[in-house]
């Protein structure tokens, strides 16, 4: 009678087992077998029931048993992992003939590739870098400037108030009031930034732009070092076949001042559209640092001379990349930008 329920018990652990979808449903099975309240252990308890000469052979039987149901549930399990990997790989099938995925390499701005060549330049030239705040007070962005309150190039150069002391700087020029007051001589530095003005936008206006300031102060400093110190510039950035000129100018912090102007890169000086049939385009303000600016930052102008030049970054990566409008420079349209 023994032997026919384990019989039973094999036959309904092998169907079960071999029926089961998943790990959830084979280690319910194990549960209901082999588990502590399981219908194999319940076999082994009832042995006691048995006469002491039947317990051996009837516990074999029952011992083999749950050998072979627990070969059965591992034998299975492993089957179900096999099959589940064998189906993943299925789905996965990969086209080695396709063609790779192109990376989206992102790379400069116009901007900052101008940037990063103006400074090259004067790197080479022996030039520092150094940066200045871009809310500036009033007194390094016009006082210390030689523009006291009430000047007229104040209005030129109209921006946004903090309050009566405190602006966004207009100009780079704030920073060589801050690095002449460090009083570390000499100076050779050139100092690139963001600056405002309250300016309407149009293809060659933006009430937020960039400069990059120049000041070289030592002793022994002439106009003719500034002359040949843009000269140089200006054939490293646009090619050694430019020339250059100035023209007398005015500026409260320098003096003598002057614009320079170079020749039309595109039509070698000849005129055409790109210079507006002039054949030269101007690229910068500059001149000599007035005395009283030097005196304002606690340098004696009798002992030390400089000179100064600011040029907009704009205007270098329009002229440079032959770009007709500022905006674009602005508005990180990413078919625009492709083109650098
Ligand atoms: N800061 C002047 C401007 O924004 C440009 C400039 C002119 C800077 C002459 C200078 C300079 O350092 O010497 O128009």
């Amino acid at each position: 009678m023994e032997n026919t329920k384990i019989e039973e018990l094999r036959k309904l652990a092998s169907e079960s087992i071999d029926e089961a979808k998943d790990n959830k449903a084979l280690n319910d099975l194990r549960v209901r077998f082999l588990g502590k309240k399981g219908e194999i252990t319940a076999l082994l308890k009832s042995m006691k029931d048995l006469s002491p000469e039947e317990r051996p052979a009837f516990g074999q039987m029952v011992n083999s048993l749950r050998a072979e149901v627990e070969g059965a549930l591992d034998h299975h399990m492993t089957e179900l992992a096999d099959a589940a990997k064998e189906a993943k790989m299925q789905a996965e099938t990969l086209d080695v003939t396709l063609p790779a995925k192109k990376m989206q390499y992102g790379h400069a701005h116009p901007n900052t590739r101008a940037l990063e060549e103006v400074e090259r330049i004067f790197i080479g030239m022996g030039y520092e870098v150094v940066e200045g705040p871009e809310v500036e007070y009033d007194d390094y962005n016009f006082g210390k400037l030689n523009i006291p309150k009430g000047h007229p190039a104040r209005d030129e150069q109209d921006t946004f108030y903090i309050n009566d002391s405190i602006l966004l700087r207009t100009q780079t020029s704030s920073v060589q009031a801050r690095v002449m007051e460090q009083g570390k001589l000499p100076i050779r530095m050139i100092c690139p930034g963001r600056v405002f003005r309250s300016d309407a936008v149009d293809a060659t206006h933006s009430p937020s732009f960039h400069q990059i300031e120049g000041l070289v102060i030592d002793k022994h400093v002439t106009f003719a070092d500034l002359k040949g110190t843009l000269d140089t510039f200006a054939k490293e950035l646009f090619g050694p076949d430019t020339k250059t000129k100035l023209r007398p100018h005015h500026f409260p912090f320098t003096e003598p001042s002057a614009e320079v102007d170079v020749t039309c890169f595109k039509c070698h000086g000849k005129g055409c559209r790109f210079c507006k049939g002039e054949g030269w385009i101007e690229i910068l303000g500059c001149g000599m640092v007035h005395p009283h600016v030097l005196e304002m930052c606690g340098i004696d102008p009798n002992e030390y001379q400089g000179f100064a030049f600011g040029v907009g970054l704009e205007r270098i990566a329009l002229l440079k990349y032959e770009i007709d409008d500022m905006r674009l420079l602005y508005e990180n349209d990413v078919r625009f930008l492709n083109q650098f």
